[in-house]
């Protein structure tokens, strides 16, 4: 009992409480012992404890389909299982021992007594649970990034283009706010996938993902949607203003020497169409623009088309 006391007194969660409390909790308080990669708490059980670590160092982890996702590392000081206390939901994690892990287990009532009674601990809960809660926000703010983003060139993915410019379109259909849509495809770039090599070829795709970052403003959104094909969604743009930016990124593609391990010369060719004028559907839009792109492949490539004959 004694040696439970001098453990409490060193908890900072506890750190305030008079020492008569102490005793009462340290009464009541068991300590347990943990192996490495021991389950201390199950996701989805009912809790009946709060654990405060005394040693060692435990994993909170979601599991998920693919492994499990480490949500925080806990060491010495610190306490996990309030959650399900204070909630009665079920456990929101699992809570493993990393290596030995040494605990002292507080019982659901003991829990709220003290809680209620010493608005210090209650004070020092809520701090921690909303640094927890702002951890977590960051974290899941890095994973919705890692879906819409595409790993090898960092642009926006084709997902998330296709949300990206039903917003345009919705923000057209809403305010008459015109946007336009550019289409890029690189010049024969299986050609150079095939001689040489596919690492030559994520390598100009990294490369392009740059280039297009750079030279669009902070409005635009540039998007890899698959393969060598890129789209750049520029809000505020129509007719001769998006055709210049196409033209300028051709350009520059074209004038530019990939930094890369090979010296190799790349070209693209463009296509783009402005909504509403020439339609207020991703399929009308991406169709027109595509044909455009096409039209500039058939020009001989390195070239930027319109939709409109006159504008090729
Ligand atoms: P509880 O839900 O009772 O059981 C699992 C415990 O893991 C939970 O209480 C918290 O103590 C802890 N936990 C859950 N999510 C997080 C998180 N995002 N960061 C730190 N600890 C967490």
């Amino acid at each position: 009992m004694t040696t439970h006391l001098d453990h409490l007194a060193t908890v900072p969660l506890l750190r305030e409480l008079p020492r008569s409390t102490l005793e009462e909790l340290a009464a009541s308080t068991q300590e347990r012992q943990y192996d490495p990669g021991e389950t201390i708490v199950e996701i989805g059980q009912p809790g009946r404890s709060l654990f405060l670590v005394l040693d060692g160092r435990v994993q909170v982890v979601f599991p998920t389909r693919t492994g499990d996702f480490e949500l925080a590392s806990l060491g010495p000081g610190e306490f996990f299982g309030e959650m399900a206390l204070l909630n009665g939901m079920p456990r929101s994690a699992t809570v493993r021992a990393v290596d030995a892990v040494r605990t002292l287990v507080l019982d659901k009532d003991d829990f709220r007594v003290t809680i209620t009674d010493t608005p210090s601990v209650a004070l020092e809960i809520l701090e921690k649970l909303s640094t927890r809660m702002r951890r977590a926000d960051e974290q899941i703010s890095g994973l919705s990034e890692q879906v819409v983003r595409d790993s090898l060139t960092g642009l926006r993915n084709r997902l998330s283009f296709r949300e990206r410019i039903s917003e345009e379109i919705e923000r057209t259909r809403r305010y008459g706010q015109a946007f336009s849509l550019i289409l890029l495809d690189l010049d024969r770039f299986a050609t150079i996938n095939d001689t040489l090599g596919h690492d030559v070829g994520d390598e100009i795709l990294v490369w392009v993902g740059r280039i297009l970052t750079e030279h669009t403003r902070g409005a635009d959104a540039a998007f890899h949607v698959g393969g060598q094909a890129f789209a750049v969604l520029c809000p505020s743009t129509k007719g001769e203003a998006a055709r210049s930016v196409a033209c300028r990124l051709v350009e520059v593609l074209n004038e530019a020497r990939p930094g890369i391990s090979q010296d190799v010369h790349v070209s693209a060719s463009a296509g783009y169409a402005t909504c509403p004028d020439h339609g207020d559907t991703i399929s009308d839009l991406y169709g027109t623009a595509n044909g455009a792109l096409e039209a500039a492949k058939d020009a001989g490539r390195n070239e930027v088309c319109g939709p409109d004959p006159e504008e090729a």
